[in-house]
């Protein structure tokens, strides 16, 4: 590099960490623009859902090779590996290597759940950032501390609980995952939840809400609120609060998400009650 170029790239960087951009995606650099790399288009008159599709601008984000199946055709598999699984540990291996996703190609690894497959109380947020990407486990980096202390203060230890995310690999540069990738991922998740079957659910955050309990409304009005939630075997009771990420951000929502943890809390109580008396 010559001193020229030096202060260029050092704007660079600095413009790729202000963007979140914070890891590299190979070893070595690609340059997209030679004819390789650049976008397919489809001669006219072709189909315009090719079965496989050569690697486009968009999947070449993904390590070369490494290819996702069109939206669809994702969604069908998942739904069909997810339906099989019998068990957490088998629904975790059907994951590992299910290749729908493209988020699989950019992440480091899985990052599947923690805490005990047993609980009674199950969390679910939205994707794993860097830290989760690293260690593999959901919920280990800032907001999992705070998660850490919300679980603490209803009397409960990280492994009394079972945590896990709508999506399991981190979305690169911890983007938004897109409508579709969620839509993939969702028959996992379901079914995570379904094999747990905990008494009481709680989503963190307005994209796992929304997904899980199939609502639009934001989390200003779903939060605090019950909602059935429907696991495929019976109906047990969810509640939406804030992400532990936007509490460290807005500080002064924990007030309301203290009530949400005195009422998860409460209901839980109420549910060993029931099955105590029921025995
Ligand atoms: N945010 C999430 O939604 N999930 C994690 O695992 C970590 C941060």
């Amino acid at each position: 590099m010559s001193s020229d170029s030096a202060p260029a790239a050092r704007d660079l960087i600095a413009f790729y960490l202000e963007t979140g951009v914070d890891c590299a995606l190979e070893d070595e650099p690609v340059d997209r623009l030679t004819a390789r790399d650049r976008p397919v288009v489809a001669p006219a008159g072709a189909s315009s859902v090719p079965a496989r599709q050569p690697p486009t601008r968009a999947v070449a984000a993904a390590p070369r090779g490494a290819i996702a199946p069109p939206p669809e055709i994702a969604i069908e598999s998942a739904r069909e590996a997810a339906r099989t699984a019998p068990s957490l540990d088998v629904l975790r291996t059907l994951l590992d290597s299910f290749e729908g996703c493209a988020l699989k190609f950019t992440a480091s690894r899985l990052v599947f759940a923690d805490g005990n497959p047993q609980a009674r109380l199950m969390f679910v947020g939205e994707a794993p950032g860097r830290d989760e990407d690293i260690e593999g486990l959901p919920f280990v980096g800032r907001s999992g501390q705070l998660l850490n202390r919300m679980i603490a203060a209803i009397g409960l230890k990280r492994g009394d609980v079972y945590i896990a995310n709508v999506i399991p690999w981190r979305p690169p540069g911890n983007r938004t995952p897109t409508p579709q990738e969620t839509q993939i991922c969702l028959p996992f998740i379901r079914r995570q939840i379904e094999l747990v079957n905990p008494d009481v659910l709680v989503t963190l955050g307005n994209p796992s809400t929304q997904t899980l309990l199939q609502t639009r409304e934001g989390i200003m009005k779903t939060r605090g609120r019950w909602f059935d939630y429907d696991t495929g075997t019976r109906t047990i009771r969810a509640m939406a609060t804030f992400h532990p990420a936007y509490l460290l951000r807005s500080p002064s929502y924990k007030r309301m998400a203290w009530l949400d943890l005195r009422a998860i809390a409460k209901a839980l109580e109420g549910t060993a009650l029931e099955q105590s008396t029921s025995t």
